[in-house]
């Protein structure tokens, strides 16, 4: 498979599973938190999902002169570790994580930290969506949407209990 096709699939993957996301938020309060904004392309499909739900985006370097992006309040520059380190613990409905770079030795050391922030911001019942497992007690693994193969992407729901 070409890099090509791979980012394809990857981003298939992605947009059918917020899509998806999208009919079992209802129940969930709190805001959306969107972690790598990057050219806002699924900031921009969040909102349309997502509509009257606020969007937090988390963003270590913000392009300039994009078309748009978020009200400078839902915006937060820097590293997500320090930027998302003031939100209250349970707060978030869904946690969307794309942040991998596609070097394998920066991405290896996501799961030393990604896992513990999203399960701690996460509400009980809440969802994450990530482009790399969120292993952690507190977030169990749900069904991808049908015609989504296992691997591309990943779906947790928070677990009830403290983080
Ligand atoms: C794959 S891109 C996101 C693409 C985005 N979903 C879109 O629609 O354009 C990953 C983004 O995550 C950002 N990023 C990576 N690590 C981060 C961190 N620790 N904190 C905040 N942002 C981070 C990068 O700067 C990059 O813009």
């Amino acid at each position: 498979m070409s890099r090509l096709e791979s980012f394809i699939r990857r981003m298939s993957a992605q947009r059918d599973i917020l899509d998806d996301l999208a009919g079992r938020l209802d129940a969930v309060p709190g805001p959306i938190l969107e972690i790598g904004f990057g050219n806002g392309r699924t900031y921009d499909h969040l909102r349309q999902r997502f509509p009257g739900r606020r969007i937090l985006v988390f963003e270590s370097v913000v392009v300039p002169d994009l078309p748009f992006l978020p009200p400078p309040e839902d915006l937060l520059v820097g590293d997500v570790r320090d930027t998302a380190r003031h939100l209250p613990d349970a707060g978030a409905a869904l946690v969307h994580a794309d942040i991998e770079s596609g070097l394998a030795d920066r991405d290896d050391g996501l799961g030393h930290w990604l896992p513990a922030l999203v399960a701690r911001l996460l509400a009980p019942g809440g969802f994450a969506a990530s482009g790399c497992p969120l292993p952690h007690p507190r977030l169990a693994p749900h069904p991808l949407p049908p015609g989504v193969p296992a691997g591309r992407y990943f779906v947790a729901r928070r677990l009830p209990g403290p983080g």
